[in-house]
């Protein structure tokens, strides 16, 4: 099992695939509705198991020099609580720290709260509501207070 970056034309297929089949297809959104204009400056990472099969994806871009937002996480139906989007998420903390940033924020999705409060996330204010049905609920890390969720 490893966290790489999508290098190749088939690994970014596989990575879209994969977060349009998570986070888009069950609201029958079509492909393409998975992708944005940040993809292009974008940290993306997957995690592979050692079959090269693709388990999860997720993504950090900066919306300031200080502050980074996680988007996209999305690990395989049969794969989920299992410890994997624990991993992809300290992945993309390491690197948000690591390209500079103090605090990361996400909009997270009511049915994945407890997954980022038990990394430390709290929320900050109300988000966005997708496709007129996925309430979001925007959270926000100090990345200096880290250590505190696992
Ligand atoms: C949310 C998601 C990325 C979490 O990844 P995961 O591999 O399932 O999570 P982990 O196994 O690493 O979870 C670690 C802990 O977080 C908590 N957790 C995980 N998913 C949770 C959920 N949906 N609700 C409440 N707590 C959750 C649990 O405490 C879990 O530990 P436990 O299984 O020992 O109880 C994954 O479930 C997923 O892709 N869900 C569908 C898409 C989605 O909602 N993406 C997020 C959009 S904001």
């Amino acid at each position: 099992m490893r966290v790489i970056e999508p290098v190749t034309a088939e690994d970014f297929r596989r990575y879209y695939d994969l977060r349009w089949k998570i986070l888009r297809a069950p609201w029958d959104q079509p492909r393409g509705s998975e992708r944005d204009a940040r993809d292009a400056h974008s940290t993306h990472l997957m995690l592979v198991d050692d079959g090269q099969r693709l388990l999860g994806v997720g993504r950090l871009h900066f919306n300031t020099i200080r502050e980074a937002q996680i988007r996209y996480m999305a690990v395989d139906t049969p794969q989920q609580r299992q410890g994997l989007g624990s991993l992809l998420l300290r992945e993309l903390e390491s690197r948000a720290r690591s390209l500079g940033a103090a605090t990361i924020v996400l909009d997270a999705r009511e049915s994945a709260l407890g997954f980022y409060r038990k990394h430390g996330y709290h929320p900050n204010g109300t988000g966005h509501v997708l496709f007129q049905r996925i309430a979001h609920l925007r959270m926000s890390k100090s990345l200096a207070a880290a250590g505190q969720g696992r």
